[in-house]
Formats: C-alpha cells, structure tokens, sequence
C-alpha cells in the first residue's frame, strides 16, 4: 500500500516523505532506492509542516543475495514511492526467527510471531520494566508458559503468589476472543509446576519451603540484617575463627558457642542471631535442596507472599546463593531465575541501602551467563533496581513507563536508544511491549495472550487478604549514619520515630473511565500531605474547612477553584438563593475563611485540591524494617469521611501509614524532625510542638 514519497533532501541511512495515507509511528516501510532493492525503513517521528504531514525514516536495509542486511550506497531519490511494508519483508530483513519462545505478534505487522530465543534469554538476562499495571507480570507468565512448553527448568521469585495461577487454563472470556488471532488455545500446567510456601498450612499442590539450616559462618554475617558494632564482630569472630572456614554451623550451635563468650555485647549478638532463627526458615535436616529447585521441564514457584520483607531478602539471599552454587558445579541444569519486584531484592543504592540479597544478586547479574544461570530481573521502578544488575540485562521488556527518573534510567542503559524510543515508551497501551535484544532493532510487539489464567497482583479476593492488618509502614531509606554525617552539631540523642497518617485510596470515574487517585492525611493534625520538591508538605486549615457545613463548604470550594466572584455568580452556579447564601458567607467571613473586596469574594483558603492529589507520597517502600517508635492517631477512621466529602469518591481503601522520621535531640534542647525517606528538615513537624513524641 502507498503511504507517500520521498521529499527534501535524502541520504543511504535516512529520508523524510510526505505522508498520503495513514501510518504511525515505529511502523515499517518500504522503498526502492536507486539501485532498485526493496529496502526496509521504520518511521521515528511523524509531524505537521504546513498542511503536510511529514514522516522521518531510518533506514535499516535491505537482504542481499548472500543472506546479508545491506544499507543502499546511494541516497534516495526525492519522489520515490514509499510503501507500507509486507510480512515478508521485514521478517526477511530483521530476521524473525519464527523458532522459540513465541511472545507476541508485530505490532502493525499483519501476523508476524515474535520469538525470543531460550539460550539468549539464559545467558543475556532479561529486564522488563513498566509502571504497575501495564503487563509485567502478564508477559513473564507468558514467557514460563514457554519455559514450560520447551521442557526448559526455571525458579521464580513470587512475592505477590501471582504464578501460581499458572495451573489453570485461561478462562477469561475477554482474553479467550482473542486467542485466535494469536493463535493459542487454554491450557494448565498442572503437571509440571511445583509450588513452594512457608505457609503454616499448605494448600493442595504445594510444597513446604525450609532452607539448611547448616550455616557457613560467611554466610551467617551475610544475612545478618543489621551492621554489628566490632565488639559484637569480634565475638563471632573468635569462635569461628578457630574453626575452618568451611565448617557449618546451625544458629542454634553458633549460640551455644556464644554463650560461652565473656564479653558483656554477646547478648546483643544473641539478640540479633534471634532474629534468624525467628524467620523460622531453616532446618537441619528436612530441607530443600538446590536439585529440588531445578529439574528438567519443571517451573518451580517460591511463593513469597505475606512474608515480611526483609524475610524475603533472606530466603532470596539463601536461595540464589545455593542454586548459583549448584549451577557452577553442574549439579543442576541451566535455567533461568525470574526476580519478581527486583528493586526490593537489589536496590540502587540510596533507595533503601543494601538488601541481603543485593550481593548475590550482583555476582549472578555478571557471573551468570558464563554458567548458564540467566536471570530476569522485574520492576516498575527502574531507578531504584541496582544499576549494576540492569545494565547486565541485554534483553529488555519495556511496557509503559512516566516516572521521569525512570525514563532516564532506562534511555541510559539502552544502547541505540532514540528520542522516538523514549516517547514510545510513555504511551504504550497495555499488552505492548517494546522489546529491545531480540534482534538488532526496537521491536514493538502485542504481547501475545496466555494460555493459562492471570491472577495479576491487584486481584486478590481471597480470604486471607481480609484479615491482613491495614497498615502500611514505610520504613527509613536514611538511616542513623546518613543523618549523622549531614549533622555537624553535637547531639544528644536519637530517635526513629513512625507517624501516622491516612491512606485514603480513592476511586473516581472520570470520562476516561475509572482512576485511582491516594489522598494522604495528617494522622495527627488532620492537614493533608503531598510531596512536593521532594519535601513533605501540609494543607494549613484542613480541621476548619472539614468542621463547615455542607452549604458552607461549597461556597468556599467554589470561590478557591473559581477565584473572586460576585454573589450572583455564586447563586448561580451552586444554586443557593442569595439570602440563604448572604448567611453563608457571613460564617464564613467570621471564620476568615474568605474576604469581602467590594461586592466580590475571596477564598483565603490556600489549599489547591488538584495540586495534592497530583503530588501523592510516593508508593514505594523500602523493605529495610527498622525498629521505632509508633506515634498514635488521633484522627480516627470516622473523621477521615469529613475529609472525602471534599473529593466525593466512588469508593475507597483506607489504609493506616506510618511514616518514618528521625527525631533528633540537640544538647541546647531543640528538636529537629528529619524525613527519613528524603533525608530532608521536616519544617513543619519541627517547628510543632512535640513534646509528645519525644518522651
Ligand atoms: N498482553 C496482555 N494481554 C491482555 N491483557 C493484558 C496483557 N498484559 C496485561 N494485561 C492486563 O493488564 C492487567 C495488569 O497486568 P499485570 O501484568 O498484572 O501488571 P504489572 O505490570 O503490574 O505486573 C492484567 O491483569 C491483564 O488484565
Ligand atoms: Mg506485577
């Protein structure tokens, strides 16, 4: 099909045309050059001159008669016809293998398959990255349906228990109409899939997850969460030193040996050894072994849902650690370890420090391949998984990204990436993917539908999901030492402190349908909070505008959304008489809620709704759990609904926050609260009264 020609000035590697039918961006073209080969472009950009359309091309090239991909020699003639281009062509020039894993169609293409292959996924990795909510886990379901069709051994790290699902045979009838067009029936994997849980009781299929418990010392200080002081170092260090280093010891056995110690810190080192044995993850004898783990034509899910976060990087620690062990030795075969939610397993630093799992992490990111342990890391927040592991990932997933600083994480760790690439990837729809590594060009691809069912994260309708307390704690991503060192004052004392706030998760229905906005509240002072300029801030005056009647509270939204209006202008649009509304905006004068200016009114009010609700506290918590102190709500559930009257939410999800802030005593007295998320002052909290949080 013509979609237009060539205008302006021309080279081998690129040319504009001007557009005569309709195309988009990243769709392939075709175009003679002069030596009459059919060669192969891609659109980068389209835009508007005049009342032209104009599309730019790069060209990629086209087949010659050796098999090779070859650019022209000579530049494109202006005129020249540009056409869409056919199947055919593009599979011939980019070089589709229709062999492997099969992931989706071509986007744009009529029915091109798009494979990837089993051996580059193993020894490349792979990174899929996207905001939550645009297909991540949607697509590596689809890809361990293949690891299973393909009898090719994988481990996934399932902190949601989403694969599960994997069992069951798609029954979406959504899904189900379009299986066709991919050309896929539903299917299980009963078989083939093995489930394991630290759950007390196990549902039907899965298996118990226990870990040896026969520690190397090494391995003992790796998992500890916390950074011992020397003293406490020393203790262990005394005891193990005296035995070889390859001896193994049982938490249990490495606390008798303590015991024995005279040292006064050994009961903090015993404290800390608790906490292991408190996981209650390891077992002498009754264990999981790597070769459990991995077995030819077996999926094998570790499912860690409702374990706390930082037993999660403990069993991932442990977990990766052995089986990377066991690959090396060939004790097991090659495969591939999927890492679900990879920024909380090997954050960057700065976004939560180190998890105990960050190291291993690493070594398989580089070592890996060499042994045939491929690793796919996945996140929806590209810029907090450790830079390190991404840039070993030479097959990319893309689906679609906003956040800024992930953007650029990602424009930097992908080579050739193009500004075209980087708007693409802002406005992908759900289910297309750009996949960067499979060939040598960004291809962008509908990701295929799943045989098996989809239990995405956000659908959890079980039971234990109800009886799951509602709160949510953000622990400190800066820690004692960070603060410390930005202090230069003397101080007297430290505390961490976790203050309450609302979640209130709002559902509205808008003309583009529905949206989930989080409005955070004050657990304290009833103001709501936003983060702006990366610093926490507060609404002045929320109790009042929460305690005016419902008349009143109109009045006052009206005249801060609209600005200065006159009485009329008001009547009308709220529908209030004038008499009724002239007693309004008497209360509301009395409370110096708004100003007279003549025969108009002024809201003093400065809270810009819409303003807070764009700028909610980020939704990521650090998994790094660190002890402190809870600070008591004094805004209860019921005087939440005051404040939703405001937004007049179809529905919503409270959730208690506690939210971390250092609290530092200095010796003159002063208190200064620091975020513990950002590292910055807190104004507002420091300049309150907190006698109360200090006790
Ligand atoms: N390729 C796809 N085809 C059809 N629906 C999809 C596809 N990818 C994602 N979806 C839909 O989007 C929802 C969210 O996808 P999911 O993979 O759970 O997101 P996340 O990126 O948060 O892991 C899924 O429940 C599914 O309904
Ligand atoms: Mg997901």
């Amino acid at each position: 099909m013509l979609v237009g020609r060539i205008v302006g000035k021309t080279s081998p590697e690129s040319f504009r045309f001007e557009v005569s039918d309709i195309i988009r961006k990243m769709d392939f073209i075709a175009v003679r050059d002069p030596e009459r080969h059919m060669v192969l472009g891609r659109i980068d950009d389209i835009f508007q001159k005049e009342d032209r359309a104009i599309a730019e091309v790069t060209v990629i090239g086209y087949k010659d008669n050796r098999g090779l991909v070859q650019r022209p020699r000579m530049p494109f003639k202006p005129g020249s016809m540009v056409y869409s281009a056919d199947d055919a062509l593009i599979k011939r020039v980019l070089n589709l293998k229709q062999s492997g894993f099969y992931i989706g169609l071509l986007k744009n293409s009529e029915s091109l398959k798009v494979h990837m292959s089993p051996k580059k996924l193993i020894t490349k990795h792979l990174a899929v990255l996207s905001k939550t909510g645009m297909g991540k886990s949607y697509f590596i379901g689809v890809m361990l349906e293949e690891f299973l069709e393909n009898n090719i051994p994988a481990v996934v790290i399932d902190p949601h228990g989403e694969y599960s699902s994997l069992v069951e045979p798609n029954k979406k009838r959504e899904e189900i109409k379009y299986m066709e067009r991919y050309g896929v029936k539903p299917k299980g994997y009963k078989k083939d899939l093995q489930i394991f849980s630290l759950e007390k009781n196990l549902s039907q299929g899965m298996k118990k997850l226990k870990l040896n418990g026969n520690l190397t010392p090494k391995e003992i200080f790796e998992m500890l969460p916390f950074r011992l002081t020397s003293s406490q170092l020393n203790i262990i260090y005394s005891i193990v030193r005296e035995t070889e280093d390859q001896k193994r010891f049982t938490i249990e056995e490495l606390k008798k040996e303590i015991l024995k110690s005279k040292s006064r810190a050994k009961w903090n080192v015993l404290t800390v050894l608790d906490y292991l044995t408190g996981t209650k993850i390891f077992d002498k004898s009754k264990y999981v072994k790597p070769e459990d783990l991995v077995k030819p034509g077996k999926l094998t899910i570790i499912n860690l849902k409702g374990i706390e976060p930082d037993v999660q990087q403990l069993l991932v620690y442990k977990i990766t650690k052995d089986l990377f062990s066991s690959r090396k030795k060939k004790k097991i075969p090659a495969f591939l370890l999927v890492v679900e939610e990879a920024h909380n397993f090997c954050p960057e630093r700065g976004f939560g420090g180190q998890a105990v799992s960050s190291g291993i992490l690493r070594t398989i990111a580089s070592e890996g391949r060499k042994f045939g342990m491929g690793l796919a890391v996945i996140s929806q927040r590209a810029a907090r998984v450790e830079k390190s592991v991404l840039s070993q990932c030479n097959t990319q997933v893309f689906l679609r990204v906003t956040n800024p600083n992930d953007i650029k994480t990602i424009m930097d760790s992908v080579e050739g990436a193009t500004k075209g690439i980087e708007s693409e990837i802002k406005s992908l729809p759900v289910g297309t993917g750009l996949v960067v590594g499979v060939i040598e060009q960004p291809l962008l691809v509908d990701i295929r539908i799943r045989r098996t069912n989809h239990a995405g994260a956000a659908i959890l309708t079980d039971k234990k999901k109800e009886k799951e307390p509602d709160k949510l704690f953000y622990f400190p991503k800066f820690l004692e030492l960070d603060v410390k060192k930005s202090i230069k004052k003397k101080l007297e004392q430290f505390k961490l402190i976790y203050y309450p706030m609302w979640r209130l998760s709002c559902k509205f229905s808008t003309k583009e349908g529905e949206k989930i906005d989080d409005i955070f509240l004050d657990g304290i002072t009833g103001e709501l909070v936003y983060f702006q300029d990366n610093m926490l801030k507060r609404t002045s005056g929320m109790p009042e505008v929460v305690g005016l009647s419902r008349k009143e509270k109109a009045v006052l939204l009206y005249l801060t959304s609209y600005g200065i209006s006159t009485m009329g202008e008001i009547s009308k649009k709220l529908k209030i008489n004038e008499n009724r509304l002239s007693k309004i905006i008497e209360s509301l004068g009395k409370k110096d809620l708004i100003m007279e200016r003549g025969n108009e009114y002024q809201s003093l009010l400065k809270i810009n709704f819409e303003d807070i609700v764009k700028n909610p506290l980020e939704d990521d918590t650090v998994d790094y759990k660190h002890t402190g102190q809870l600070v008591d709500f004094k805004v209860s559930e019921k005087d939440t609904n005051k404040v939703l009257d405001i937004f007049n939410p179809d529905m919503v999800d409270r959730k208690k926050l506690y939210y971390p802030f250092w609290l530092i005593f200095y010796d003159d007295g002063r208190v200064d609260v620091v975020d513990a998320l950002t590292g910055e002052r807190d104004d507002y909290l420091s300049e309150g009264s907190f006698e109360e949080l200090a006790i």
